[in-house]
């Protein structure tokens, strides 16, 4: 990896533990996790072995979509604490050599935002407006949205106003929820906004950004129609290149200007800081565009998570995510889990892999195998934590977590949801409160009477007070693997897949002195050409080696050469 130069910066191998803080731990008990919760956990994080943590947006907001609805950027929410909060984890987790990542929200802010409710009080044409998309509707009357753009969460993507008298006026443009209105990011008024944003927070000593769609800022000028992917085959979250907001070719100088500041922040300050944008784009050539030397440092590479449990499309997504980002000299990184799509417990629970990411599990659909899912869950983390470049976790993947599949509709908080009428389960499921404790009231998540979404009952097997006394459990594992690769330096080894005859479900690569082999059958395969003088290293499963030729169903295994 990296061929180009033999310096490892951190965040090219690190293990990056996201943080969604409203559903990690809650010190106040009023139902909703909070900064000095993350704060009172930080053992538990020094003992998996992280290196840093993700924490999703904990800024002012009035909750349109759980935060990534930002009503002032230079904020903590009352909910999540206070700065002098803020500042004691930094200091904390620095303490404990661990670095901490904070989310930017650049493509839209909340209509709570000052500067949104200054547009609204000015008028059509204004300055105030023009850090927004505003304009004028269609139809004789203006009564038709400007174009015909859809939300991410369904129905339209434009919202009119009303005039100070009350009378209809122009509409604006957000791509996500109505509430989330999307800046303009032609104007550099809007550029130089979020450079100060940044510069705030690299003052507090953050170590880096999780850049949220950082794909959608450019929008084309003309604001022309379209009607999705001209292959008409994609999620509208995974577009091609034919769209007039999908990476546009300015969106990138946006983030030279961020890296600039980066750099200058890293060489001042004598520590490195960095990026990691989520770029919804296909083909992985074209996201690794954001990942060239003077842009991002890196970008999350979702496509392992988009496929089943299959070792072909494991092996071909593997290799494509390689040549990807070796072509622009960036690291890769790894994901499984997120706070936007049904865990991978929940996920690998479907004999036909799960097939809309972000769309979740209701109590109407079909339920997963829980077992089967959670022993290829383990088997694909395994597999996972031996490739090259950075590996991303999303707290509870680590206990193993299914989704809430049966929260009741009384409960559901994401917008998705609410727009398309519960068509779309959305992503609630994937963040319930996480179970600390098996005897403790919520699972030792919060002392309240309530949590800001509940917990199921079968929660209470997952708690990490049991886990941390099974040496089988799915933590240990996640201990071990974390450790594991670091010794190894996995994360900056060389890999090349073995060309065998074993059978196309077994899944089989070299990563420096290490040999991996994952099992995607349900049944076991005898192994042998594969294990000839090697030792166990670690294994997926307890017992995943038998007679050390067959390796169990749905497994991984390392392997010493
Ligand atoms: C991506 C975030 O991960 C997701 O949670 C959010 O809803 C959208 N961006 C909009 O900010």
């Amino acid at each position: 990896m990296n061929a180009h130069n033999n310096k490892t910066h951190w965040w090219e191998t690190a293990t990056i533990y996201q943080i969604y803080p409203r559903s990690f731990n809650d010190s106040n008990d009023d139902g909703i996790g909070d900064l000095n919760g993350i704060r009172e956990r930080i053992p538990y994080l020094k003992n998996l072995g992280i290196d840093a943590v993700w924490l999703s947006p904990f800024y002012k907001s009035p909750g349109a979509d759980a935060g990534y609805d930002v009503s002032d950027y230079l904020s903590i929410d009352k909910a999540a604490g206070d700065f002098p909060e803020f500042d004691a984890l930094v200091s904390e987790l620095h303490n404990n050599d661990l670095k901490i990542i904070i989310d930017i929200v650049p493509n839209h802010c909340s209509i709570e935002h000052e500067l949104f409710l200054k547009a609204l009080a000015s008028a059509p044409g204004s300055a105030e407006r023009e850090l927004f998309h505003f304009r004028d509707g269609t139809g004789e009357n203006g009564e038709l949205p400007p174009n015909n753009w859809k939300s991410h969460f369904g129905g339209n993507a434009w919202t009119q106003i009303t005039n100070p008298n009350g009378e209809p006026d122009q509409w604006y443009l957000h791509l996500f929820d109505p509430g989330q209105p999307d800046f303009n990011w032609d104007n550099p008024a809007v550029e130089q906004y979020f450079l100060d944003v940044l510069e705030f927070w690299l003052e507090r000593g953050v170590d880096g950004f999780r850049v949220d769609v950082a794909h959608l800022l450019s929008k084309d000028p003309l604001l022309p129609n379209w009607d999705g992917p001209a292959n008409g085959k994609q999620h509208p979250d995974f577009p091609t290149q034919d769209s007039p907001m999908f990476g546009r070719d300015e969106v990138h100088n946006i983030f030279r200007s961020w890296r600039e500041l980066l750099d200058k922040y890293s060489s001042d300050t004598g520590t490195e800081k960095m990026m990691c944008g989520e770029v919804c784009v296909q083909p992985l050539s074209w996201q690794a565009q954001w990942a060239r030397p003077d842009e991002m440092h890196t970008v999350f590479n979702f496509s392992l998570l988009e496929i089943g449990f299959d070792s072909e499309a494991w092996a071909t997504t593997i290799s494509n995510s390689l040549e990807a980002f070796n072509a622009v000299g960036a690291p890769t990184t790894w994901v499984l889990n997120n706070h936007d799509v049904a865990r991978s417990t929940t996920r690998l629970g479907y004999s036909e892999g799960y097939p809309k990411p972000g769309d979740g599990v209701g109590p109407d659909d079909p339920q997963p195998d829980i077992e089967k899912g959670l022993r290829r869950a383990c088997a694909a983390v395994s597999t996972l934590f031996a490739l090259p470049g950075s590996v991303y976790i999303y707290q509870g993947e680590e206990l193993g977590l299914p989704d809430h599949t049966t929260l009741s509709a009384q409960f559901r908080n994401d917008p998705t949801y609410f727009r398309t009428a519960g068509k779309r389960i959305g992503r609630d499921g994937c963040r319930i409160p996480l179970p600390w404790n098996s005897t403790e009231k919520n699972f030792g998540f919060s002392d309240a009477d309530s949590t800001w979404l509940p917990q199921p009952a079968e929660f209470d097997t997952y708690s990490a007070n049991l886990q941390e006394r099974d040496q089988d459990s799915t933590l240990q594992l996640y201990k071990l693997l974390i450790k594991t690769r670091k010794n190894l330096n996995l994360g900056s080894s060389t890999l090349r897949m073995i060309d065998h005859n074993v059978s196309p479900r077994i899944l089989a690569f070299t990563i420096g002195e290490t040999t991996v082999v994952m099992n995607t059958d349900d049944r076991p395969i005898n192994i042998s050409e594969l294990t000839q003088e090697k030792q166990l290293i670690l294994a997926s499963i307890p017992e995943a080696l038998v007679n050390e030729h067959w390796l169990a169903a749905e497994s991984t295994v390392w392997l010493s050469v």
